[in-house]
């Protein structure tokens, strides 16, 4: 069994704007919570504190961190629910758990420090280790797959859709001419290479996008992304509160469309439109100044905010 004292699960993750987070929620009714990003149970933890009025349904596909969150989370166990599996399977998981109305739920999207700092889960562009970026690790795509395996045409769109890489087609096609590329530091030096040099100078490493890009896809982290958030905020009760933090435009647009279809309600032609959801603030919070210089992880966060006004089908 893992347990903390493993050296595997040094896993620390900062919280992302932790003190919006537990004054958003505060605005919701008592009753179970779903973090479906559980993490290192940051947040989690925070909430469980803050809020004795609430049970929490935490869901993670990365084993290590659902072992450290259950360690983390022990002193109120009898407050915790997990749920080992992607949240696209969060509405199962909770019909499972007999658990129809949420009062809120928390996406915090993305890979977690320890995932990124773990060099053997290949997500590192700084630290060599095995092209793998599985947050689930009994999924079969690796970025073995991804990098070796898709043809010209695939990488370049995975590069451009998912890391917004205007240098795409040069690194598509430099790791097409070095394959088979066998770990991340030499996929770094193979885009660090491609890149024009004034992208090199450039502030942050060449090879950021890319990895990023590669591990989306790996993850398929945008393809279940709209349905996911479409089952957590339809299971909202009266007063529930959703919240996700973004860290990428691409899953940014994604949250505010969905949010925003949501809002905006519907009706059949010629019937006035009803919504049964408001916007908790207009646009996006985003860190402080401090935080960022304590958490420079946390820089491109944005967070966006929904509540349930009232339920019309109910
Ligand atoms: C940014 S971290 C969350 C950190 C957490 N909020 C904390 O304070 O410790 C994102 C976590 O979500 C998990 N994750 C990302 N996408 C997921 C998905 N589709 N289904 C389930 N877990 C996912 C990752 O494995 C990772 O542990």
């Amino acid at each position: 069994m893992l347990t903390l004292a493993d050296p595997d699960l040094d896993f620390f993750h900062v919280p992302v704007m932790r003190d919006e987070v537990l004054d958003a929620f505060d605005e919701a009714p008592a009753g179970a919570i779903v973090d479906a990003t559980l993490g290192g149970a940051g947040h989690a933890l925070a909430l469980l504190e803050h809020r004795s009025d609430i049970v929490l349904h935490g869901i993670d596909q990365d084993a290590v961190a659902m072992a450290v969150a259950r360690e983390r989370l022990t002193a109120h166990a009898d407050r915790v629910h997990t749920h080992p599996v992607r949240f696209d399977a969060a509405a199962d998981a909770l019909d499972d758990a007999g658990v129809s109305e949420i009062s809120g739920f928390l996406m915090d999207l993305g890979v977690s420090s320890p995932q990124l700092d773990h060099a053997d889960r290949g997500f590192s562009y700084r630290n060599d280790g095995p092209l793998d970026m599985r947050m689930d690790r009994t999924r079969a795509l690796t970025a073995a797959d991804v990098v070796n395996g898709y043809d010209l045409g695939e990488l370049i769109d995975v590069l451009r859709s998912y890391g917004d890489e205007r240098h795409a087609p040069r690194i598509a096609r430099a790791i097409l001419a070095h394959r088979p590329i066998s770990g991340t530091a030499q996929l770094a030096d193979v885009i660090r290479d491609a890149v024009p040099a004034a992208a090199r100078r450039a502030p942050g490493h060449p090879a950021k996008r890319s990895f990023q890009a590669i591990r989306i896809e790996v993850n398929a982290e945008l393809s279940i992304l709209s349905s996911s958030i479409d089952a957590l905020i339809a299971r909202l009760a009266v007063g529930g509160i959703g919240l996700v933090l973004t860290y990428h435009s691409g899953e940014d647009r994604i949250i505010k469309d969905r949010m925003r279809d949501a809002i905006d309600g519907n009706a059949p032609a010629g019937l006035p439109v009803t919504t049964d959801f408001e916007w908790l603030w207009r646009g996006a919070h985003t860190p402080t100044e401090e935080e960022i210089e304590r958490n420079p992880r946390a820089k491109s966060a944005r967070l966006r905010a929904i509540r349930r006004t009232r339920r019309a089908d109910g």
